[in-house]
């Protein structure tokens, strides 16, 4: 990394400086900001940030920059959706607006949450570098108290820039959105406040026992009163040296998708509340069964990515609900949530609509599985995915990559963030998407050791076009847990036909449909599908006239309005089972 950038590295905000926000009093800094396009990051190496609009002697300098004449655009959103002369640029844009501050209680402290930005982000306030952010798809949050006059100037660097060493590497078959996509909002704390909040069914209790953690924002000792009153709880946690964990008796309503049940959870300490929903369920692994609240269950799913042909990856809660809802229609029970941390709201949307996730980091294909600096970022990711969605009954497995090829490194790699999910969260399973072994035509990756649940994508009758080898693959096959198949799928252009074997029509896509479901329904060591995807997405990497730069193997067009009938064949089996 060049020097320059060097010190504008430092002061990363991670997983361990996350802040527990759900239902916070919180105060929005969307809107309107003023933007450039700054392709060589003249921002940081001609220190724009600093204003330097006179010399020691009070003489004017020049400056190439009018932070408050610039160009406008509404935050959060992706910038390639907003302007079409943005829809391909990729490099760093630079954001800033001002903004009052009063302080309210004398120890307060003002933390800034920013929803997501992609890829990597830097904070400036009032002349000041406050720190940075790597992941594309996570939250972060700096503590920006000391920073802070009445009269505020918050500048922010967004670089979007695709590099082999990030999560996800510069290839992947899906679009590159670029900018502050998710809300950016400000929020007041007690200078001793609940850092993190974690509660759960614990496992193995007969549904009769909860665990709840607390994290405060200092190593001192203090006592929380944590309280379902559905529930007649009132239950205290001794804190030591920051940390405080308690598993008391409890017999919640069990959560489940036909009954999302959610209980209003608070915490108290010292002068921090928080609150939650949470839905209480207990989810394992059985021998060769996926058991939800005691009952075995196929997982009924359809795979998605976060991406409207509107906005980007800046989905609104209605694309969001709409999307839930188009999979219930389709007789889920399930989604995988594709191929990296969606937003919060997509969890908690699920909680309370009920359906299952399986959520993912970007760790996609080409990682860079020989970096440290590369692993640091993906385990920083899985960390923060973690403790955003911990108390989200629907999330029931965490996966830790896609489709990577079975090397050493990448088994180190991986069979390191596995192990990171299994120490950070006991009640949820772990897996990923694995590729089939085509040596052998079977389903062998020697990454199962490390996973609960075995994720497998096979493209029989499409990539694999000769569809025998789909059968043959099962048989060639003796999982030792339970698999789910989280990719099969084909192009369809919504609306074009034609007959079984002409690639790109529904009639094709329909046909793939109906002998995958023939071949797997058969199988008893399948636990579940995700067939790749529920809607058409954009993708630079597709580009014949039936695509136009759009992965059509969408069971629904891009605008959601097109069911194709593939889309039928699904929902008839679902339907069946
Ligand atoms: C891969 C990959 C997806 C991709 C899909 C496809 O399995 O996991 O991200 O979009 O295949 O080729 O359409």
């Amino acid at each position: 990394m060049e020097d320059t950038m060097l010190e504008y590295s430092k002061k990363m905000a991670t997983a361990e400086t996350m802040v527990y926000d759900r239902f916070r009093k919180k105060e929005s800094l969307n809107g309107v900001w003023h933007y450039a396009i700054d392709q060589y990051d003249t921002c940081i190496s001609g220190k724009w940030y600093e204003e330097n609009y006179y010399d020691e002697g009070g003489n004017t300098l020049p400056v190439d920059y009018s932070f408050d004449e610039w160009d406008k655009m509404n935050l959060p959103c992706c910038w390639n959706t907003v302007d079409r002369m943005f829809l391909l640029y990729e490099g760093s844009m630079i954001f800033t607006r001002k903004f009052f501050y009063v302080k309210q209680k004398q120890d307060e402290r003002m933390i800034l949450k920013i929803g997501a930005a992609n890829y990597l982000c830097r904070i400036f306030i009032n002349k000041k570098y406050v720190g940075m952010h790597k992941g594309g798809s996570t939250p972060c949050y700096f503590d920006i108290t000391d920073y802070l006059e009445h009269d505020n100037r918050i500048i922010i660097q967004v670089d979007s820039t695709r590099r082999d060493e990030q999560v996800p590497p510069a290839v992947t078959d899906w679009f590159n959105y670029g900018g502050i996509y998710r809300d950016i909002e400000l929020i007041r704390v007690p200078k001793i406040h609940i850092r993190d909040f974690q509660i759960a069914l614990e496992p193995n209790s007969g549904f009769q026992k909860i665990r709840a953690t607390v994290r405060l924002s200092e190593s001192v000792s203090d006592t929380a009163v944590l309280t379902v009153e559905e529930l007649g709880i009132r239950q205290e946690v001794e804190i030591t040296n920051g940390r405080g964990e308690v598993v008391f008796e409890a017999v919640p309503a069990l959560w489940s998708p036909e009954n999302p049940k959610l209980y209003d959870v608070c915490v108290s300490c010292a002068s921090d509340h928080i609150r939650d929903r949470v839905g209480f369920r207990e989810i394992r692994v059985k021998g060769m069964d996926i058991v939800l609240n005691g009952k075995p269950l196929f997982l009924k799913g359809v795979s998605c990515h976060e991406d409207s042909a509107i906005r980007g990856k800046a989905l609104s809660d209605e694309d969001r609900i709409e999307n839930i809802r188009n999979a219930r229609e389709l007789g889920c029970n399930f989604m995988r949530v594709a191929h990296y941390p969606h937003s919060e709201r997509m969890a908690q949307l699920a909680d309370e609509m009920g359906i299952l996730f399986w959520e993912e980091i970007p760790v996609y294909w080409q990682i860079h599985f020989d970096s440290t600096d590369t692993y640091k970022d993906a385990e920083n990711q899985l960390k923060e995915l973690i403790t955003r969605d911990y108390n989200r009954a629907s999330v029931i497995i965490w996966s830790v990559g896609n489709e990577n090829n079975d090397t050493d490194e990448r088994l180190k790699f991986m069979g390191g963030l596995a192990a990171c999910a299994h120490n950070m969260d006991t009640t949820r399973m772990v897996s990923a998407a694995c590729l089939v072994n085509y040596a052998k035509n079977a389903i062998e990756d020697r990454l199962e050791q490390h996973l609960d649940v075995i994720g497998l994508n096979e493209y029989c009758g499409w990539y694999t076009a000769d569809l025998k080898m789909l059968p043959e693959l099962f048989e060639n096959s003796n999982p030792q847990k339970p698999v789910i198949i989280t990719e099969f799928g084909a192009d369809a252009y919504a609306g074009l036909r034609g007959t079984i074997t002409d690639k790109g029509t529904e009639d094709c896509q329909a046909f793939v449909y109906e002998k995958q479901i023939e071949n797997i329904r058969r199988i008893s060591y399948i636990k579940g599908m995700t067939p790749w995807i529920l809607n058409d997405f954009r993708c630079p990497r597709r580009t014949a006239v039936t695509q136009n730069y759009y992965n059509t193997k969408g069971l629904l067009s891009a605008d959601r309005r097109h069911r194709k009938m593939a889309y039928y064949v699904l929902r008839d089996f679902y339907r069946s089972i």
